[in-house]
């Protein structure tokens, strides 16, 4: 038996001390003994409980008592928290005997791969407690037994916390503080949701491979067979080495949702072994290039901490001069427009230089969700079949628009025009951010949209009789407003025309010349007649002058730094923050001017300078309206004062940036005030500090460029998001001179 440990605070007991179970005492035994009193929850006393003797003396050693059940467990040794790590199928007599513990405030928890059996099991057994929690650890493993289990287990590993209807918050905060401390990441889902989505990724491929295996196995002719198995077997049936008790009880507790998941594979499967019948090579080669591209995406959401993840904090150090070229990704607008022009053209499209950042790729993954068959991205290359202006397919899932107000708007006005219902999602950043801007006039041309809450993305859209040219006055200075009812013209009868009282970013129109679409600008208004088809396109995208920017300001204002970014697009609607830096004093020097496709471009040679505020008003910044964060650091590091104003866009960007940057600017100690349309900021010393990107990943950078001239480190949290626009910055950043770690 252990000895006792420091630091009592909570009686554990689990019950079931399997790999999971064994794990959660191992570590909770871990935990206990650690005596770094800053980190909570340390365990007053843990105790095992498990029907196997065997598996009982082993764990002795481990705990301070073991018992073969919840009843032999004497009063005085009763737990605050209990982990059931049961098969499933047990719930229903622990819950009985969990009757005596329910007077206690005692919080409850398992680790089970289904949930509605445990509440289910306890109304059964009288009313679910307010402190029962499910808990589901995805730490999948085809081992069992406590000889395998291990401490640490949990560490970096999802756990899906899953509250029930009678749940309390106290008890919940509890179950959250429980596996925080074991190191796990944490997701709440409710529990109807928790068993359909694991009945599709977790139940269903354990049913295939068991199915698999066995209908091997029944074969006469398998002898023969498995000596010619080989890798492709091995992973596929891994999971077939579970334990049988425990998948027979899981897919006992929830077969509704596995007989739907079932069914829907049975039919997967007939249509696969009736195309192949057919010999119909295109379909197959169309099915399995959708399920790599689904794969993929899968590997990079599931690599990325970025759904759930624990946050990415960065801290940026002093930084020496800053020397050498650095290639600068692909323009994320301008891959955005190809991916959706190429999806519609009549033939394949060429894409060089696409940004592979997570909201492109979103992109990407949207319109391989609409039937649209698209190789790559490798190496910046896509290529897209397209499928012609009325090829889309209807897609299955809510097609998952991830950061961008870009990808949502603009394909709006594409969905607008089609003959299916689609639904579209955003993370949570996207979630918040104003539609009403588009639903507004696609509504005039007749499309059937709406907002499912508020005027707020989930966006659902119908097919409309059909749509009809309008004349629209932009009322807010937006490129993406624009693009969406230009875009949503090209299903429209009649002429559609744009009136853009200020000018912004014409890449929409730019691209759309180049397929062969009919359209004119005059003066400040652009009109469009419908095509009957677009050409394909061979895009080479320029250089993303608003990811340059974190690098012309970095280096405009560390000493002695002189640099290099070549091929960056310099199109006048697009590049005002070189005019704002140049009238700051900045020394930017263009080089190599030339055109790719339909874009300028040029080398952007940048050396440190003594800059000096200025006053940049509502024209200017919607010229250089992703640049206002980093603009912001450049007037932080000049001398007097940059008044910014007209600039109320920002208050509904990825975040509120008006707020994040006078917030964070503040924190520097920078004199910055924040104005209802805008800034004012007076130069001065940066000091280091904590600030906050409210997972703005523009808000990120430009606070990570500002500490490489702070006094002291700037730590910048949440900068996950940086992924999606630019993820090479710290590499790159780094390359120059700068100094970011983690
Ligand atoms: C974009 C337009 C701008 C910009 C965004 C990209 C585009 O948004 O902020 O990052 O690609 O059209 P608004 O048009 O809403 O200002």
């Amino acid at each position: 038996m252990l000895d006792a440990c420091r630091g009592p605070m909570m009686r554990l007991a689990v019950i079931g001390l399997g790999l999971i179970g064994g794990s959660v005492l191992l570590t909770a035994r871990a935990r206990r003994c650690d005596n770094d009193k800053t980190r909570q929850p340390a365990f007053s006393s843990i105790i095992g409980i498990d029907l196997n003797p065997a598996t009982r003396k082993a764990a002795a050693k481990h705990c301070d008592a073991v018992y073969s059940s919840l009843a032999e467990v004497p009063s005085q040794q009763l737990p605050d928290m209990l982990v059931i790590a049961t098969p499933v199928q047990q719930f229903i007599p622990i819950a009985s005997q969990c009757r005596r513990l329910l007077d206690d405030g005692v919080t409850i928890t398992d680790v089970g791969s289904s949930k509605m059996c445990l509440f289910n099991a306890f109304a059964t057994a009288g009313a679910p407690p307010p402190g029962l929690i499910g808990s589901h650890p995805i730490v999948g493993s085809e081992q069992s037994g406590f000889a395998v289990a291990e401490a640490g287990l949990f560490s970096d590993k999802l756990v899906v916390i899953v509250p029930g209807e009678y749940s309390q918050s106290e008890h919940l905060a509890r179950v959250r503080t429980f596996w925080h401390a074991f190191g796990a990441r944490l997701v709440e889902l409710d529990p109807e949701l928790h068993d359909r989505l694991l009945a599709f990724t977790s139940h269903l491929p354990h049913l295939l491979s068991y199915a698999l295996v066995h209908y091997l196995g029944q074969r006469r002719d398998n002898d023969d067979m498995f000596r010619f198995a080989a890798g492709g077997f091995r992973d596929f049936t891994r999971i077939a080495a579970s334990d049988p008790t425990m998948w027979r009880d899981v897919t006992m507790s929830n077969s509704g949702p596995i007989v739907e998941a079932l069914e829907g594979m049975i039919g997967e499967l007939q249509g696969l072994k009736k195309i192949i019948q057919q010999q119909d090579a295109a379909a197959v080669y169309d099915l399995f290039s959708r399920a790599r591209a689904v794969r993929d995406y899968f590997s990079r959401s599931n690599q990325s901490t970025r759904p759930y993840g624990a946050p990415v904090n960065l801290v940026s150090h002093p930084s020496r001069a800053l020397a050498g070229v650095i290639n600068i990704p692909g323009d994320k607008s301008i891959s955005h427009r190809a991916v959706m022009l190429g999806a519609l053209a009549q033939g394949t499209s060429h894409i060089n230089n696409l940004l592979q950042g997570e909201d492109n790729l979103a992109t990407v993954q949207a319109f391989r969700d609409m039937g649209v068959a698209i190789e790559g991205p490798q190496e910046g290359q896509l290529h897209v079949e397209g499928v012609g202006l009325h090829g889309l397919k209807e897609p299955v899932h809510p097609l998952y628009m991830g950061n961008s107000g870009t990808a949502m708007r603009l394909i709006c006005g594409l969905l607008a025009g089609q003959k299916f219902s689609s639904r579209l999602t955003g993370d949570a950043s996207l979630s918040t951010r104003p539609m009403q801007r588009i639903i507004d006039p696609l509504r005039q041309m007749g499309a059937l949209i709406q907002a499912e809450e508020g005027s707020q993305a989930p966006l659902r859209i119908d097919p409309a009789q059909g749509l009809h040219g309008i004349d629209y006055t932009l009322p807010v200075a937006s490129a993406q407003v624009k693009s969406c009812v230009l875009l949503a013209g090209l299903y429209a009868q009649g002429t559609t025309r744009v009136q853009e009282p200020v000018a912004t970013r014409d890449h929409t129109e730019r691209m759309l010349a180049t397929v062969g679409v009919d359209l004119h600008r005059q003066g400040s208004t652009i009109s469009l007649k419908p095509p009957a088809k677009l050409e394909p396109g061979n895009w080479t995208v320029p250089g993303d002058i608003s990811s340059a920017a974190f690098f012309l300001v970095a280096g405009s204002i560390i000493p002695d730094s002189d640099i290099l970014l070549p091929r960056i697009g310099i199109n006048p609607t697009r590049a005002g923050v070189l005019d704002i830096l140049k009238r700051m004093g900045a020394d930017i020097t263009l080089l190599r001017h030339d055109v790719v496709g339909q874009e300028p471009v040029a080398d952007l040679r940048v050396r440190t300078a003594q800059l000096q505020g200025v006053r940049i008003g509502a024209t200017a910044i919607a010229l250089a309206i992703d640049e206002f964060p980093i603009l912001c650091i450049a007037a932080a590091c000049a001398s007097g004062e940059t008044l910014v104003s007209g600039a109320e866009e920002l208050r509904v960007k990825e975040s509120d940036r008006i707020a994040a940057m006078a917030e964070g600017l503040t924190t520097l100690g920078v004199q910055a005030q924040a104005l209802p349309d805008g800034i004012s900021i007076t130069g001065g010393p940066l000091n280091g500090g904590v600030v906050d990107s409210h997972t703005d990943h523009r808000i990120a950078m430009a606070f990570l460029v500002a500490g490489s001239v702070a006094n002291s480190p700037v730590r910048v949290q949440r900068c996950a998001n940086i992924a999606t626009s630019f993820p090479s910055f710290v590499d790159s950043a780094k390359a120059l001179g700068m100094c970011i770690d983690r």
